[in-house]
């Protein structure tokens, strides 16, 4: 192997040790078990479709939209999958549909560090798109581990206004809830969103989702000026979570 530099980096064959020190031949090398995190964010995406999406045939890859007959096209890629184009098409649709949240709340709108996170490696995009290939609508997750618990985080869900109040949001999150659903371990979807975006509440609301115990509280200071968080960190829990937790039961 050649670095950009003109370097060679020593590859290890299969008996020898990072440090480049032979292993003694013939004894089992323990084996690590693999999380199952790791291991579906090192699953292809094809593969990750089958194995932890499980679409059923009739909705994917097509979604058709219920008042204009309009066909539309899913598909599920990695960022680095994705062409500058459809990364950015994104990173728009995101501004128009909560660019105002951003600006007006604690985050700011940072466009750099938001275009960095929409291109983090293990990011898993599900696209939207129309009969020319436009990108009307996306969501996107990453199985990871927050405060320690194997969830799968929500990143962005974000619908053209044409497609807004169809059912796409709820089919959407639905995939999301079978990918956590069928990582052994996971115990929740969870995702942040804005206290200003009363329709994003009342839609995770209606399918099922609470205040998650790490969601920030009011805070009061010391002068006595009580300080109220802009955004909430949402979660459903998975079987897995409800079984690991039995105080709480998950609302349908
Ligand atoms: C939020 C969003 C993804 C929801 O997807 P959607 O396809 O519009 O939602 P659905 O049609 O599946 O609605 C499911 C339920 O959510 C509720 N809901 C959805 N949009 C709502 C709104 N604007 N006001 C009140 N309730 C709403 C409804 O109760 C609906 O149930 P119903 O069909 O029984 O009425 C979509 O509207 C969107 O992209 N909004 C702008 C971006 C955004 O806010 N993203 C979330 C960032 S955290």
């Amino acid at each position: 192997m050649t670095e950009a530099n003109g370097t060679a980096t020593p590859v290890p064959g299969p008996d020898v040790g990072h440090e480049g020190v032979e292993k003694p031949r013939g004894r089992r090398q323990r084996q690590k078990p693999v999380n199952p995190i790791e291991k579906a964010n090192k699953t292809p995406d094809e593969d990750f479709v089958q194995e932890y999406v499980k679409p059923s045939s009739g909705s994917w890859p097509q979604w058709i939209h219920a008042r204009t007959e309009a066909v539309y096209t899913l598909s599920l890629s990695r960022p680095g999958d994705l062409c500058d184009e459809e990364l950015d098409a994104c990173f728009h649709l995101v501004d128009e549909t909560s660019g105002a949240d951003y600006r007006s709340s604690s985050f700011g709108w940072h466009v750099a560090v938001k275009k960095k996170e929409m291109r983090s490696a293990d990011l898993r995009y599900i696209l939207v798109k129309d009969a020319d290939g436009a990108i009307k609508g996306f969501t996107s997750m990453m199985p990871t581990f927050e405060n320690h618990e194997p969830v799968v985080y929500c990143y962005e869900i974000h619908l053209k206004p044409e497609l807004q109040g169809t059912g796409l949001g709820t089919q959407l999150m639905g995939y999301l809830m079978d990918v956590a659903e069928n990582i052994q371990t996971v115990e929740k979807v969870m995702l942040t969103c804005f206290v200003s975006n009363t329709s994003g509440l009342k839609f995770y609301e209606k399918l099922g989702f609470d205040k998650d115990d790490y969601s920030p509280r009011e805070r009061k200071l010391r002068g006595g000026k009580t300080v109220v968080p802009d955004y909430v960190i949402l979660s459903r829990r998975t079987a897995t979570g409800d079984a690991a937790d039995p105080r709480r039961r998950r609302r349908h």
